[in-house]
């Protein structure tokens, strides 16, 4: 027991401590440092003329990230290199569009591997990308998609390269389920196309990783590779808290410590449907439409802070809103489960999850098993959902780990329902591993294998 309760006591007290801190810095009287040109400034992310010509996936810029990346923005991280692209995609409209992706490098690279890690930004503001968010000295409202870096060090010491793409595209458009998919596909074939760069090999092995936000990202890639980029060849996609179904979201979390994921969602669905952009503005309360459009302008932590316990039907002066012909059409739209992956998946769920409910993603689970996709499902009881991205991360490592290592998927469909996933069959290994080597990395340890083997 005193194991489990630890692995609930400390992400949550994490948690707690990096809201607390972010809620210092945002009332301290010391501005916030920004160190570098904010996304919607600077002129890197602005594509060419005449881009939208160029194929889904065409390299239209690259640089060396500006700034080191850096752990809570604050800790840099020790790469062999890091590189930003800014590459052609298409938005949910099929309109061209650019969006710029993180590649990173570890030390003693293999470059026939490469880690797509879909962030949960889950946020409607450009400078909540990770592109921004990974960099130093650039504040801590990007906190969550900061500690997730943790994540990708693991796989970096892994000697595998990391990209993470700002897969909300230029307009912020969270939640919206195919700009995210077109934009980690697009990543992969600009990374893949990247050699005299970044040294990748164009037939290196790929595969996806997310958590909540970025398990929308990796499920809807996933769910759109046959279709959009049918020549990718990926390994699988790891998929924890996957957030299936918009609406069963809306409605679990409002009036608790995560409403604020409701504007920042609205406003990313409304960013790309014009009708519902009219809608919303259409019924909201005049004194609290600032407070709502708030959302525009911070990041996931800064968001939960304003919104905090509130009841989201009070900023608008319709009831029942989200049961209006034009927000039913955009939640229908992005749901989960309308075309069918091809590749092997590895879906993780806690039971209790209070933001991302569990039933739509075992619904999920069942429909693909049904279409034939390969699946292992984990149902976890003792995590809440911020708890399980950090206690699942060991068993997908280890999943993606064998994919890489060429070991087959055993064809079909199982699922098993664990107190824990941080007990799992290596997983303390994969922990003790990833304490050790973060607290490194933290300290600005070389990442990357320590020897090529
Ligand atoms: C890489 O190749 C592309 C296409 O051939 C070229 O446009 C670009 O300048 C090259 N970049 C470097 C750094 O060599
Ligand atoms: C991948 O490409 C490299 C060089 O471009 C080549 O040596 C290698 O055999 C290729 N690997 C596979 C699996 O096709
Ligand atoms: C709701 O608010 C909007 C925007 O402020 C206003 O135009 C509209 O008349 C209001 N509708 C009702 C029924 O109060
Ligand atoms: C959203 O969920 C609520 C509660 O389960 C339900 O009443 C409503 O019809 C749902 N709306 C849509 C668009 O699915
Ligand atoms: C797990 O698989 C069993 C047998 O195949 C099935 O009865 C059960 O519904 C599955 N569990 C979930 C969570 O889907």
């Amino acid at each position: 027991m005193l194991a489990i309760d630890i692995w609930r006591i400390i992400p949550a007290a994490l948690v707690c401590a990096s809201l607390w801190l972010s809620s210092i810095q945002q009332v301290s009287a010391v501005p916030v440092r920004r160190a570098t040109v904010l996304p919607q400034n600077d002129p890197f992310y602005s594509p060419p003329a005449g881009y939208e010509s160029t194929a889904p996936g065409t390299i239209l810029r690259t640089r060396p990230v500006p700034n080191k990346l850096a752990a809570f923005s604050l800790l840099p991280q020790n790469l062999a290199n890091a590189w930003q692209i800014l590459y052609r995609t298409t938005d949910s409209n099929g309109n061209a569009q650019a969006t710029v992706t993180t590649v990173m490098e570890p030390h003693n690279a293999d470059p026939t591997k490469v880690l797509s890690y879909q962030v949960a930004e889950d946020s409607s503001y450009a400078a909540c990308a990770p592109s921004y968010t990974l960099q130093q000295g650039v504040g801590l409202d990007g906190i969550v998609t900061q500690a997730e870096l943790l994540l990708m060090d693991a796989a970096l010491d892994r000697g595998w390269y990391v990209v993470t793409p700002d897969y909300e595209g230029p307009d912020s458009s969270f939640t919206v389920g195919m700009q995210a998919g077109h934009a980690t596909l697009d990543s992969l074939r600009a990374v893949l196309a990247s050699s005299n760069v970044t040294n990748v090999q164009a037939n290196a092995s790929v595969a996806l990783w997310g958590y909540s936000g970025g398990a929308l990202a990796s499920g809807w890639a996933a769910e759109l590779q046959p279709t959009y980029a049918p020549e990718l060849k990926i390994l699988g996609a790891a998929l924890g808290g996957t957030p299936v179904d918009l609406n069963a979201t809306l409605q679990a979390v409002n009036k608790g410590p995560f409403v604020g994921l409701v504007p920042a969602g609205i406003l990313g669905l409304a960013s790309q449907n014009p009708d519902l952009q009219t809608y919303i503005d259409s019924i909201l309360i005049p004194s609290k439409r600032d407070a709502f459009y708030k959302a525009k302008s911070q990041c996931l932590a800064g968001d939960i802070l304003e919104f905090v316990f509130q009841d989201i039907n009070t900023y608008v002066n319709k009831t029942d809103f989200l049961n209006d012909p034009v927000a039913v059409k955009v939640l229908n739209e992005n749901h989960m489960g309308k075309y069918v992956p091809k590749i092997p998946l590895h879906m993780y769920h806690a039971i209790h999850d209070e933001i991302v409910p569990y039933p739509p993603a075992q619904a999920l689970y069942q429909q693909y098993c049904s279409q034939g996709v390969s699946i292992d499902f984990t149902t976890d009881e003792l995590s809440e959902h911020a708890i399980l991205l950090i206690t699942g991360s060991a068993s997908a490592l280890l999943w993606l780990e064998a994919r890489f290592n060429g070991t087959p998927v055993t064809p079909g469909c199982s699922n098993r329902t664990v107190a824990t996933s941080a007990l799992d069959p290596g997983a303390l290994q994969v922990f003790g591993e990833l304490i050790f080597n973060d607290l490194g990395d933290l300290l600005g340890k070389p990442l990357g294998p320590l020897s090529i083997t």
